[in-house]
């Protein structure tokens, strides 16, 4: 990845991993000997995960590669990379796309107030500096990637970058070097090479496609809709006070609603939502008295006006599943 502008004068160049994919570093590999080692320190750091997501996880850990996850609105995208990371015990470095993000705002800024500073100190005490004195690491603002690369172990840091389907085509190129590498170039510096490669997790919505150079790079992972009995544990990690059986009525009513002509299908957080509203409310399953409360808190769980009077109109019973509207 080369970024930034000006002249190179005194470029240096640090020795290069080289072999992709070498094998995580043996601390890495020895806390995650294999995936169920790491579902279980993924379920410890509260995160449930079915096997065909544990495997991706795994190894994008270990082989070390970049691993792409697609899936639906909330269905655990981010908060893989952030599980991931409290499950390494390992900083997690986000960067959050959005359309016009650039290198600037990714890699790294030049201080340019600091650099100002250094020109007018050295001019009060009548010297003069060189192009080379300014461009050195003491002004390097880093940005994201660049922490992400510099991290200093001594596990590899969790990079997460969040939404690329937002930023540009060229944006998305830029990280190409990156994600094969783990290196930038910075044109004052020379190339940056990770001691420690970061873990690398990338997510998109598919709000478009994303170029098929960056996905051979990466493993790739669609994030399913969990399965009932899986969504109910995991709203229940989350709401821990509430109650079972309403977990389990509330998981299998947003299933039913995702089989109506919805504007917004409600995902997982939307679940997560509406049971702790109705735990709140001290509401034990969803047909218990006042029944109106399962209705009347549909705001948690649909977030338009067409969507809410569609499951409004099929009513209480085809909500708590005791009668077919
Ligand atoms: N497998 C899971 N285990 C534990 N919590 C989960 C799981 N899946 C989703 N969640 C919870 O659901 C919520 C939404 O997850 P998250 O923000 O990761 O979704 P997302 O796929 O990134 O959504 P979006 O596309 O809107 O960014 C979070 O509160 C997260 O903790
Ligand atoms: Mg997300």
């Amino acid at each position: 990845m080369t970024a930034g502008a000006g002249s190179g004068p005194h470029a240096s160049v640090p020795p290069h991993s080289g072999a992709a994919r070498a094998g995580a570093a043996p601390e890495v590999a020895a806390a995650f000997p294999d995936i169920d080692s790491l579902i279980g320190a993924l379920d410890a750091a509260d995160y449930v995960v079915d096997p065909g997501l544990a495997t991706a996880l795994f190894l994008a850990v270990r082989l070390p590669q970049p691993v792409l996850l697609e899936g639906e609105p909330g269905v655990g995208k981010t908060e893989a990379a952030k599980a991931l990371a409290r499950a390494l015990d390992t900083p997690l470095v986000r960067l959050q796309c959005y359309e016009g993000i650039d290198a600037a705002e990714a890699l790294y800024e030049w201080n340019y107030p600091r650099q100002l500073l250094a020109i007018r100190m050295a001019e009060a005490r009548d010297e003069r500096l060189a192009e080379n004195d300014l461009f050195t690491r003491d002004y390097l603002l880093r940005r994201p990637l660049l922490a992400a690369l510099e991290h200093p172990g001594p596990r590899p840091a969790v990079l997460l970058i969040d939404e690329l389907d937002r930023a540009d085509d060229d944006f998305e190129a830029f990280t190409f070097e990156l994600l094969a590498e783990a290196a930038v170039t910075i044109p004052e510096l020379g190339t940056v090479t990770a001691v420690h490669p970061p873990i690398v997790v990338l997510t998109s919505n598919r709000t478009r496609d994303l170029h098929d150079a960056l996905k051979r790079r990466c493993l790739y992972h669609w994030i399913d809709y969990p399965a009932p009995d899986r969504a109910a544990e995991i709203v229940r990690r989350r709401v821990p006070d509430s109650a079972l059986p309403l977990t389990l009525d509330a998981t299998a009513a947003v299933v039913r609603m995702r089989g109506l002509d919805l504007e917004k299908p409600p995902g997982i957080a939307e679940t997560v939502d509406w049971v702790a509203a109705l735990t709140l409310l001290g509401v034990p399953r969803l047909d218990a008295v006042p029944a109106e409360l399962a209705v009347t808190t549909l705001g948690s769980v649909l977030k338009s006006r067409e969507d809410l009077e569609l499951v409004r109109a099929k009513g209480l019973g085809w909500l708590t599943g005791s009668s077919r509207a």
